[in-house]
């Protein structure tokens, strides 16, 4: 079941341009736009960071290699996401709507932010990205692995170490209370960032991989029994497969996958056919790690619960760029990684429902998750403590907190619009490199431009966008059944955060341009 795309359509398919013109414009590709914008620079409809979006006409030989599609946004255009009485072009990426997770009375919330949107102030928060790799202006385009820290986080970590590091929960000393504000307060800001009803429903974990595997183990050996059935998606991240195979393993449960079609979009009505009345829980991503495929994720919570199961949304890849309501999209259970999203390694969070935590046994056993132990009995705390056992990873949930609050004070919606813009940009850009074969061209698409080229080893584009400064993720994304549904075993996966500009898509551009000349093989 396969819709034509034609921005995604194969470059192979139309004539092949010249190698020496490829050769030639690979050298001449990257025009620095005017900065600060002219008046005659592109400028989108107030969005300083695509004021650099340049000009396609200025570069040479571009119209030869295919012109801008009809409803991307050229220069005097609109938002055209934002007129609610003018449709999304067709053929197109589109903006991630309201099924994917967005509550349309919420977006756009442009009175959210309380900074302009300007990518390029944005990037100098990022000290990291100020650097040479090679001898190249380091391009970070491996965002999908992880994003990077902006000084808000790295600040936050240094005060914490230097003036509040102390257990928690444990001590009437005063940096036990410093370190349990500071601590219950990142908990706080996660609740605000997920529209939880309550601090209380939020349960720090090491990542999104441990805290499915918390609800795995603790919710599903409670809950899941023979026969039951468990439905995923093909999309899904080993994460997402493994733990549910291992607890069906134990329990004899059956695990079902939902189909996606040729663009890497679930398949609805596939989806609904798997659940029957054994289906006890529904587990998918909000946004797809190597594909980006925006998920129909209201719909298929909707569709889950009117079959009786339980929801788990991973949101490992949405949090960075989508707004993710858990009480708007109603969901049982959502999951994240703090490192997805500008905060520490080694921090992340269940949001779970208070009904559902309250009925979950513990997963660990040890401190803090007791109210009471004698040698006959234990009573367990009430969630999120419940569920905390140990000496968490205080400092880095403080971290999470400073993130959060960094990503609010731009404005998640903001950043939503831009990467958006830039995701169609690059698109398009792409695909003016001969034997690009973007896999995954869904309509809604956050972040990821998953690609094969023709007449080269992923590893091989890996390691020459390295010799160039650009940092990109080359092999399986630990998604290896949805690579294999494109008969694939690796990609080479670029992925945008907020910091990105055109720029970083023009110097990507050029280099695989390059590469595929021949001239970029040096480093190979
Ligand atoms: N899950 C991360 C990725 O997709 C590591 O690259």
């Amino acid at each position: 079941m396969s819709t034509t795309n034609p921005i995604h359509s194969d470059p192979h398919s139309a004539s092949a341009p010249d190698p020496a013109l490829i050769a030639s414009l690979a050298n001449e590709l990257f025009v620095s736009p005017p900065y600060p914008p002219t008046a005659d620079s592109f400028s989108i409809s107030g969005l300083p960071g695509l004021q650099s979006y340049p000009d396609t006409s200025s570069l040479p030989g571009i119209a030869a290699l295919g012109e801008i599609p009809a409803g991307i946004p050229t220069p005097g255009s609109s938002f055209y996401f934002l007129d609610s009485n003018q449709a999304a072009p067709q053929a197109e990426t589109r903006f991630p709507g309201a099924s994917s997770g967005l509550d349309p009375e919420r977006t756009p919330d442009l009175g959210f932010s309380a900074r302009p949107f300007d990518p390029r102030a944005i990037r100098r928060d990022f000290p990291i990205l100020d650097q040479k790799v090679n001898g190249k202006p380091l391009i970070w385009l491996d965002n999908a692995a992880t994003t990077q820290k902006p000084n808000a986080v790295i600040d936050r970590l240094d005060y914490f170490y230097k003036h509040e590091n102390s257990n928690i929960h444990r001590a009437a000393h005063e940096l036990a209370a410093r370190s349990t504000d500071a601590y219950e307060g990142a908990r706080e800001k996660v609740r605000r960032f997920l529209n939880a009803g309550s601090a209380e429903e939020i349960v720090f974990v090491r990542g999104t991989t441990e805290g499915i595997n918390l609800i795995a183990q603790s919710w599903g050996r409670r809950y899941i029994e023979k026969d039951d059935e468990i439905v995923i998606t093909w999309l899904e991240h080993h994460a997402n497969i493994v733990p549910w195979q291992q607890l069906c393993a134990e329990k004899g449960a059956k695990l079902r996958v939902a189909p996606v079609d040729d663009d890497g979009q679930v398949i609805l009505e596939a989806y609904e056919k798997l659940f029957t009345s054994r289906t006890k829980l529904a587990a998918f991503s909000q946004v797809s790690n190597a594909l980006g495929t925006v998920t129909p994720t209201k719909e298929m919570i909707e569709i889950a619960h009117r079959h009786g199961a339980r929801v788990l949304l991973d949101g490992a890849q949405s949090v960075s760029h989508l707004r993710a309501d858990v009480q708007w999209l109603d969901c049982d259970w959502f999951v994240f990684s703090g490192h997805k999203v500008f905060a520490p390694t080694g921090i992340g969070a269940v949001y779970g429902k208070p009904e559902v935590l309250d009925a979950t046994p513990p997963w660990q056993g040890g401190g803090n998750m007791i109210a009471d132990v004698t040698f006959e009995k234990t009573i367990y705390q009430p969630a999120p403590a419940r569920f905390e056992a140990g000496t968490g990873n205080i400092a880095d949930a403080v971290g999470l907190g400073a993130a959060l609050d960094y990503l609010g004070e731009i404005g998640i919606e903001n950043v939503t619009r831009y990467e958006h813009e830039l995701l169609v940009y690059a698109t398009h850009r792409l695909s003016i490199v001969p034997g690009l074969r973007l896999i995954g061209t869904a309509k809604e698409k956050a972040g990821v431009l998953s690609f094969v080229l023709e007449g080269f080893r992923t590893e091989e584009v890996g390691k020459a966008l390295n010799q160039e400064g650009i940092a990109v993720r080359a092999g399986h994304h630990c998604a290896q059944p949805i690579l294999r549904r494109f008969g694939l075993e690796s990609t080479v996966r670029p992925s945008l955060a907020l910091y990105n500009t055109c720029e970083d898509i023009d110097i990507l551009t050029a280099a695989l341009l390059r590469i595929q000349s021949g001239q970029g093989r040096r480093g190979f």
